[in-house]
């Protein structure tokens, strides 16, 4: 099916001063998204900024998918100011989705800021117990707390400055988790998104423990479909591109070499 369509904006709302509810209606076919894929959206109605974003999706329903996005720079900015009714061109599903857990492997989700949006998706589709640990800078950057308070039967959440929930890094409290539940360190499978030096952390303990799992890396994208080299990261098979052969790579692929 054609991954290119037009969608219309039926809702744009703000949950705060800096995130905003995408609830848009495609008014051509689409293909059903897997957790983890994303989407290339149109940030307005001209073709100043040319190139479209990237978006995880956070939900769909029988006709609308839904995004989360935050105001960043220049394109989320003209996002925020997408009225409803307004008619925006997208581009996907695109790149691999999240890989489900084998029968026997507890799932545990380890988000950092946004990266709970690309996660979200994930967690409501898992029906097994699950761990999900997510980290924020403050209170106000916590996204999602209520659905995730229902969906997640083992939810600890931790911000930098402890306005909320434990005080300190998620990597941190994933240490804690893996040290109180040592039968975890056999049957996890991890799931991660979030910044750079939270995926880093991730893999370091990943690694440290022999632990296997996924990560799904966000970087900047131009196209978005494999074309124009622009995302490719560092990987234990050579280059590979985000937005083709990722953005869910798994954990033990990644080569980081730059401290963050
Ligand atoms: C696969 C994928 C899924 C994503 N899902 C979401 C999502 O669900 N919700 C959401 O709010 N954001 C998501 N992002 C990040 C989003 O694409 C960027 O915030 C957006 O492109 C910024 O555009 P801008 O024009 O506002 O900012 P720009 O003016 O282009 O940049 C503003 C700042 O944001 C940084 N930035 C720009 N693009 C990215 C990026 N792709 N990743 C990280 N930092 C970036 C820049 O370095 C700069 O500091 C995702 C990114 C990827 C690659
Ligand atoms: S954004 Fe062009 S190849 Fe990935």
């Amino acid at each position: 099916m054609n991954r290119y369509f037009k969608a219309k904006i039926r809702e744009n709302l703000p949950l705060n001063n800096s995130n905003n509810l995408l609830i848009t209606e495609p008014l051509d076919p689409v293909t059903e998204p897997k957790p983890g894929q994303f989407y290339m959206i149109t940030v307005g109605n001209s073709y100043d900024p040319l190139l479209k974003r990237p978006f995880s999706y956070l939900r769909t329903t029988p006709d609308t998918i839904q995004f989360l996005f935050t105001v960043r720079g220049r394109g989320t900015a003209l996002m925020k100011a997408l009225r409803k009714g307004s008619v925006v061109d997208i581009i996907g599903p695109l790149g691999t989705g999240y890989p489900l857990p084998g029968t026997r492997c507890t799932p545990v989700v380890v988000a950092g800021g946004t990266g709970i949006i690309s996660l979200f998706s994930l967690i409501e589709t898992l029906t097994r117990r699950f761990h999900v640990l997510y980290g924020a800078k403050n209170r106000d950057d916590l996204l999602l707390l209520h659905e995730l308070e229902r969906l997640g039967n083992k939810l600890v959440v931790c911000t930098d400055d402890c306005s909320f929930g434990k005080e300190g890094m998620v990597d941190a409290v994933l240490r804690e988790l893996l040290a109180d539940h040592e039968s975890l360190s056999t049957s996890c499978t991890l799931y991660a998104c979030g910044p750079k030096p939270m995926l880093k952390a991730v893999s370091g303990i990943a690694a440290e423990r022999g632990l296997r799992g996924y990560m799904s890396l966000e970087e900047n994208m131009a196209c978005g479909f494999g074309a124009c080299l622009g995302c490719a990261v560092k990987t234990i098979r050579g280059y590979q591109r985000v937005c083709r052969e990722g953005p869910v790579f798994p954990i033990r692929d990644i080569v980081w070499e730059q401290d963050y």
